[in-house]
Protein backbone atom coordinates (compact mmCIF):
# COMPACT_ATOMS: atom_id res chain seq x y z
CA UNK A 1 0.00 0.00 0.00
CA UNK A 2 1.23 3.23 -1.05
CA UNK A 3 1.85 6.19 1.74
CA UNK A 4 -1.02 8.84 1.34
CA UNK A 5 1.07 11.16 0.90
CA UNK A 6 1.65 9.74 -2.27
CA UNK A 7 -1.69 8.55 -3.20
CA UNK A 8 -2.45 11.98 -3.49
CA UNK A 9 0.32 13.30 -5.16
CA UNK A 10 -0.97 10.47 -7.54
CA UNK A 11 -4.64 11.27 -7.81
CA UNK A 12 -3.75 14.76 -8.32
CA UNK A 13 -1.65 14.24 -11.07
CA UNK A 14 -4.23 11.68 -12.62
CA UNK A 15 -7.23 14.30 -12.03
CA UNK A 16 -5.49 17.35 -12.68
CA UNK A 17 -7.32 19.51 -15.45
CA UNK A 18 -4.04 20.64 -17.05
CA UNK A 19 -3.54 17.38 -18.58
CA UNK A 20 -6.76 18.18 -21.20
CA UNK A 21 -7.43 21.74 -22.90
CA UNK A 22 -10.96 23.02 -21.19
CA UNK A 23 -11.20 25.14 -24.35
CA UNK A 24 -9.47 26.24 -27.71
CA UNK A 25 -10.03 29.97 -28.35
CA UNK A 26 -9.30 30.61 -31.48
CA UNK A 27 -6.08 32.48 -32.24
CA UNK A 28 -7.60 34.58 -34.96
CA UNK A 29 -4.50 36.31 -35.82
CA UNK A 30 -3.59 32.54 -37.72
CA UNK A 31 -5.09 31.06 -40.42
CA UNK A 32 -8.17 28.39 -40.14
CA UNK A 33 -8.01 24.79 -40.51
CA UNK A 34 -10.45 22.24 -41.53
CA UNK A 35 -10.27 21.74 -37.78
CA UNK A 36 -10.84 24.94 -36.88
CA UNK A 37 -8.24 27.82 -35.93
CA UNK A 38 -4.94 27.40 -33.89
CA UNK A 39 -5.72 27.48 -29.67
CA UNK A 40 -4.77 31.25 -28.26
CA UNK A 41 -2.33 30.45 -25.16
CA UNK A 42 -4.40 29.79 -22.20
CA UNK A 43 -2.12 32.93 -20.23
CA UNK A 44 -3.40 35.15 -23.10
CA UNK A 45 -7.16 34.22 -22.46
CA UNK A 46 -9.75 36.41 -21.18
CA UNK A 47 -13.50 36.38 -20.36
CA UNK A 48 -13.90 38.42 -23.61
CA UNK A 49 -12.99 35.71 -25.61
CA UNK A 50 -16.28 33.68 -23.74
CA UNK A 51 -18.68 36.73 -24.33
CA UNK A 52 -20.11 37.96 -27.69
CA UNK A 53 -22.06 40.97 -28.09
CA UNK A 54 -22.60 40.96 -31.74
CA UNK A 55 -26.13 39.72 -31.96
CA UNK A 56 -27.40 42.68 -30.11
CA UNK A 57 -27.12 44.38 -33.06
CA UNK A 58 -30.66 44.34 -35.76
CA UNK A 59 -29.10 43.02 -38.96
CA UNK A 60 -29.40 45.34 -42.07
CA UNK A 61 -31.91 43.68 -44.57
CA UNK A 62 -31.34 46.65 -47.31
CA UNK A 63 -30.79 43.22 -49.76
CA UNK A 64 -32.63 40.99 -52.19
CA UNK A 65 -33.44 39.00 -49.41
CA UNK A 66 -34.95 41.43 -46.91
CA UNK A 67 -32.99 39.34 -44.46
CA UNK A 68 -29.84 39.47 -42.89
CA UNK A 69 -27.80 36.92 -40.90
CA UNK A 70 -25.30 37.99 -38.24
CA UNK A 71 -23.48 34.81 -37.41
CA UNK A 72 -21.54 34.25 -33.80
CA UNK A 73 -19.19 31.56 -35.63
CA UNK A 74 -15.43 31.39 -34.42
CA UNK A 75 -14.26 34.15 -36.27
CA UNK A 76 -16.30 36.44 -34.77
CA UNK A 77 -16.86 34.65 -31.29
CA UNK A 78 -13.50 32.68 -30.58
CA UNK A 79 -14.52 31.03 -27.22
CA UNK A 80 -16.78 28.45 -29.45
CA UNK A 81 -13.77 27.45 -31.54
CA UNK A 82 -13.53 23.71 -30.64
CA UNK A 83 -16.44 23.36 -28.90
CA UNK A 84 -19.05 22.05 -32.18
CA UNK A 85 -21.02 24.41 -30.86
CA UNK A 86 -22.12 28.20 -32.83
CA UNK A 87 -25.01 31.06 -33.12
CA UNK A 88 -26.69 33.25 -35.40
CA UNK A 89 -28.99 36.21 -35.23
CA UNK A 90 -31.43 36.43 -38.17
CA UNK A 91 -33.22 39.58 -39.09
CA UNK A 92 -36.50 39.72 -41.42
CA UNK A 93 -37.87 42.79 -42.60
CA UNK A 94 -41.53 42.48 -43.88
CA UNK A 95 -41.52 40.01 -46.77
CA UNK A 96 -38.09 38.37 -45.85
CA UNK A 97 -36.72 35.05 -46.67
CA UNK A 98 -33.84 33.22 -46.02
CA UNK A 99 -34.23 30.85 -49.17
CA UNK A 100 -33.86 27.12 -49.75
CA UNK A 101 -30.55 26.12 -47.91
CA UNK A 102 -28.34 23.32 -46.27
CA UNK A 103 -25.62 23.79 -43.39
CA UNK A 104 -23.82 20.33 -44.34
CA UNK A 105 -22.06 20.40 -41.38
CA UNK A 106 -24.69 20.84 -38.49
CA UNK A 107 -28.08 21.08 -37.17
CA UNK A 108 -29.59 24.30 -36.23
CA UNK A 109 -32.28 24.58 -33.13
CA UNK A 110 -34.16 27.89 -34.07
CA UNK A 111 -35.86 30.16 -31.65
CA UNK A 112 -38.23 32.91 -32.62
CA UNK A 113 -37.93 35.81 -30.39
CA UNK A 114 -40.38 38.47 -32.22
CA UNK A 115 -43.11 38.52 -34.96
CA UNK A 116 -44.20 35.57 -36.77
CA UNK A 117 -42.23 33.19 -39.55
CA UNK A 118 -42.92 30.51 -41.67
CA UNK A 119 -40.20 28.01 -41.28
CA UNK A 120 -39.98 24.64 -42.66
CA UNK A 121 -37.53 21.63 -43.59
CA UNK A 122 -37.73 18.46 -46.43
CA UNK A 123 -36.41 15.33 -45.49
CA UNK A 124 -34.29 12.81 -48.17
CA UNK A 125 -37.30 11.01 -48.42
CA UNK A 126 -38.90 14.62 -49.33
CA UNK A 127 -41.33 14.49 -46.42
CA UNK A 128 -42.00 18.50 -45.88
CA UNK A 129 -42.13 19.67 -42.09
CA UNK A 130 -43.32 23.45 -41.68
CA UNK A 131 -44.88 25.81 -39.67
CA UNK A 132 -46.18 29.17 -38.27
CA UNK A 133 -43.51 29.90 -35.68
CA UNK A 134 -44.35 32.56 -33.24
CA UNK A 135 -42.45 34.34 -30.82
CA UNK A 136 -41.01 31.81 -27.98
CA UNK A 137 -41.31 28.53 -30.82
CA UNK A 138 -38.24 26.63 -31.10
CA UNK A 139 -37.91 24.29 -34.45
CA UNK A 140 -35.17 22.05 -35.31
CA UNK A 141 -33.38 21.75 -38.79
CA UNK A 142 -31.83 17.80 -38.83
CA UNK A 143 -28.40 18.03 -40.34
CA UNK A 144 -27.57 18.47 -44.16
CA UNK A 145 -31.53 19.23 -44.56
CA UNK A 146 -32.96 21.53 -47.02
CA UNK A 147 -34.98 24.10 -45.07
CA UNK A 148 -36.41 27.54 -45.33
CA UNK A 149 -37.46 30.84 -43.03
CA UNK A 150 -40.55 33.12 -44.14
CA UNK A 151 -41.70 36.21 -42.51
CA UNK A 152 -45.44 36.47 -42.64
CA UNK A 153 -47.50 38.89 -40.81
CA UNK A 154 -47.26 42.29 -40.75
CA UNK A 155 -44.31 43.45 -38.57
CA UNK A 156 -40.89 42.42 -38.83
CA UNK A 157 -39.32 39.27 -37.25
CA UNK A 158 -36.56 37.97 -35.55
CA UNK A 159 -34.95 34.66 -34.77
CA UNK A 160 -31.63 33.23 -33.40
CA UNK A 161 -30.44 29.92 -34.51
CA UNK A 162 -28.14 27.46 -32.76
CA UNK A 163 -25.56 25.28 -34.71
CA UNK A 164 -24.38 21.85 -33.91
CA UNK A 165 -20.58 22.80 -35.28
CA UNK A 166 -17.98 25.76 -34.83
CA UNK A 167 -18.25 25.77 -38.95
CA UNK A 168 -22.22 24.89 -40.06
CA UNK A 169 -21.58 26.08 -43.34
CA UNK A 170 -24.10 26.96 -46.11
CA UNK A 171 -24.86 26.49 -49.12
CA UNK A 172 -27.89 28.35 -50.61
CA UNK A 173 -29.99 26.21 -53.47
CA UNK A 174 -31.19 29.37 -55.82
CA UNK A 175 -27.06 30.95 -55.57
CA UNK A 176 -26.00 27.03 -56.33
CA UNK A 177 -27.93 26.72 -59.29
CA UNK A 178 -28.51 30.81 -60.87
CA UNK A 179 -25.67 32.43 -59.30
CA UNK A 180 -22.58 31.29 -61.14
CA UNK A 181 -21.22 30.04 -64.49
CA UNK A 182 -22.87 26.90 -64.63
CA UNK A 183 -24.25 26.97 -68.82
CA UNK A 184 -27.94 27.20 -68.96
CA UNK A 185 -28.25 24.74 -71.54
CA UNK A 186 -27.07 22.56 -68.60
CA UNK A 187 -28.77 24.06 -65.55
CA UNK A 188 -31.89 23.60 -67.73
CA UNK A 189 -31.17 19.81 -68.04
CA UNK A 190 -30.06 19.48 -64.52
CA UNK A 191 -33.30 21.33 -63.13
CA UNK A 192 -36.26 20.61 -65.89
CA UNK A 193 -36.56 24.19 -65.99
CA UNK A 194 -37.04 26.21 -69.01
CA UNK A 195 -34.56 28.66 -70.40
CA UNK A 196 -36.68 32.04 -69.94
CA UNK A 197 -36.93 30.67 -66.47
CA UNK A 198 -33.48 29.62 -66.15
CA UNK A 199 -31.93 33.30 -67.99
CA UNK A 200 -34.26 35.08 -65.84
CA UNK A 201 -32.97 33.67 -62.10
CA UNK A 202 -29.35 34.12 -63.23
CA UNK A 203 -30.12 37.83 -63.66
CA UNK A 204 -31.90 38.35 -60.57
CA UNK A 205 -28.79 36.09 -58.86
CA UNK A 206 -26.12 37.00 -60.55
CA UNK A 207 -25.14 34.36 -62.55
CA UNK A 208 -23.35 34.23 -66.01
CA UNK A 209 -24.01 31.89 -68.82
C1 LIG B 1 -27.88 48.76 -45.32
O1 LIG B 1 -27.44 48.25 -46.56
C2 LIG B 1 -27.70 49.11 -47.67
C3 LIG B 1 -27.34 48.34 -48.94
O2 LIG B 1 -26.06 47.79 -48.87
C4 LIG B 1 -26.93 50.40 -47.50
O3 LIG B 1 -27.19 51.25 -48.58
C5 LIG B 1 -27.36 51.06 -46.19
O4 LIG B 1 -26.58 52.21 -45.95
C6 LIG B 1 -27.22 50.10 -45.02
N1 LIG B 1 -27.83 50.69 -43.84
C7 LIG B 1 -27.21 50.76 -42.68
C8 LIG B 1 -27.98 51.35 -41.56
O5 LIG B 1 -26.07 50.35 -42.51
Amino acid sequence: MLPIPFLLLFLSSVLSPSSAADFCVADLSLPTTPAGFSCKKESTVTVSDFVFSGLSVTGNTSNILKAAVTPAFSSQFAGVNGLDISAARLDFAIGGVVPLHTHPAASEVFLVTQGTILAGFISSSNSVYYKTLHKGDLMVFPQGLLHFQVQRGGSPAVAFAAFSSTNPGLQIVSLALFGNSLPSPLVEKVTFLDDEEVKKLKKVLGGTG
